[in-house]
């Protein structure tokens, strides 16, 4: 079998794949299958690298979305500088973390008048996304007596090449078009709202070191652009993220080192420009997903014309991104192992499907392992985002998978 890229950070004793000091098969006998589990000492390592890589003075902000279970929010408040969420559900997560309102900015469309109040009511600095939701947050705010830091949403005329999923360079539900901010701007400024900058998010799942930095660079000669029409100072800017990490064939790490030289030279520019400005990165997969794996059981072994199916107890319902129903064009394979057997050679080619009455409902497609049988373990890996909070759990009633941080 060959090595797939997540491995590189995942203990294997004895030929057996360990999380959290033990045996995935530990957990199991705890937790039952399907379970997810998720390495803290994996997270914890990742920030840290990251921040090392990184130049001093940018700010690491949590995307709740990627991986929203509260004890690993928790973990993470203790990492970052704090956190991005997209509704009234994360942001009280966040809030549960301790971390100050003033670290935490809501972003998405579509924010309900709810969830604009109890934003407004916690003092977290509220991304607009629309010029219809600045009218609405600002009906809100006069009825309770508040002026609401905000920050704009820009959607970006350029596109982020080889992303996973594309957010800009188009028309977009995302953000307001970049070319109504500088009159909005100049709006803004007769307005009760404390404007403290910008948000970008252009793309996420990147794994080219130079579209990113390409991405970047247009972001930071917009801000250039849009400064003399800025009201005040400008004292907050989100660059958004888009680190990616390798999931399929093929795909390699992505390579910090150049991402940190340009964002240096991108920073001295800011700190003249806006001294004040703190500059945000706001991430979500590339810090929690390598540090998560996906556990099923095997609960049947078929042939079929020539193919061997092994049926789990895991499956779409429960890992829709690893079925490649949550985006993906072509489906390609996640990394999927027999976490019991890592020194076993490759044996046969199977397909691991899961136990929904429809063919979307696959793990893996024709991928080469030892011989499993009924009652073996498969364990997905680069599942820690993205997994459990994004698959559609009350698909065919099956209860739904345990998960643990370690
Ligand atoms: C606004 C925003 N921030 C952050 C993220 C997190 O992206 P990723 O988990 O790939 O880092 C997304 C992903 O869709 C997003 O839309």
């Amino acid at each position: 079998m060959s090595r797939h890229p997540a491995l590189r950070h995942h203990r294997i004793i004895d030929g057996e794949l360990h999380l959290g000091g033990h045996p995935v098969r530990h957990w199991v006998a705890q937790h039952g299958t399907p379970l997810y589990l998720y390495d803290g000492r994996l997270i914890t390592e990742r920030v840290a690298a990251l921040r090392s890589a990184l130049p001093d003075g940018i700010s690491l902000h949590y995307a709740v979305k990627a991986n929203p279970m509260p004890e690993l929010v928790k973990l993470l408040a203790t990492l970052v500088d704090g956190m991005d969420v997209a509704s009234a559900d994360e942001l009280e997560r966040a809030l549960a973390t301790g971390l100050a309102d003033t670290d935490i900015s809501f972003a998405g469309p579509g924010k309900r008048d709810e969830e604009l109040v109890l934003a407004l009511q916690s003092g977290v600095l509220l991304v607009v996304e629309s010029e219809g939701e600045l009218g609405r947050l600002l009906r809100i705010a006069d009825q309770l007596g508040k002026t609401p830091p905000i920050a704009l949403r820009i959607n970006p005329a350029f596109r982020l090449r080889a992303s996973g999923m594309h957010m800009g360079g188009g028309p977009s539900p995302f953000g307001i078009d970049e070319e109504r901010i500088p009159t909005l701007l100049r709006e803004i400024a007769t307005l009760p709202v404390d404007l403290m900058g910008f948000h970008v998010f252009a793309g996420s799942q990147n794994l080219s070191a130079e579209y990113l930095i390409a991405a970047q660079t247009a972001i930071f000669e917009r801000i250039q652009r849009l400064l003399p029409d800025f009201p005040g100072e400008l004292r907050w800017l989100n660059i958004g993220g888009g680190l990616g990490i390798p999931y399929f064939p093929g795909e390699r790490p992505l390579e910090l080192a150049p991402l940190a030289e340009a964002l240096a030279t991108h920073q001295e520019m800011l700190r003249r420009l806006a001294p004040n400005c703190e500059l945000v990165m706001e991430l979500g997969r590339y810090l929690v997903g390598e540090a998560g794996v996906y556990v099923a059981r095997i609960v049947d072994r078929k042939q079929s014309r020539g193919k061997v199916y092994l049926v789990t107890d895991g499956g779409m319902h429960q890992h829709l991104a690893a079925s490649g129903n949550l985006g993906q064009v072509l489906r390609r394979n996640y990394p999927v192992i027999a976490p019991e057997y890592m020194d076993r050679p490759a044996e046969e080619k199977v397909t691991i499907v899961g136990p929904l009455c429809t063919p979307l409902d696959v793990l893996a497609t024709d991928i080469e392992m030892p011989r499993l049988q009924v009652g073996d373990l498969v364990a997905v890996l680069q599942s820690g985002a993205y997994g459990y909070s994004a698959s559609p759990l009350g698909f065919l009633g099956h209860p739904p998978p345990v998960e643990r941080l370690l």
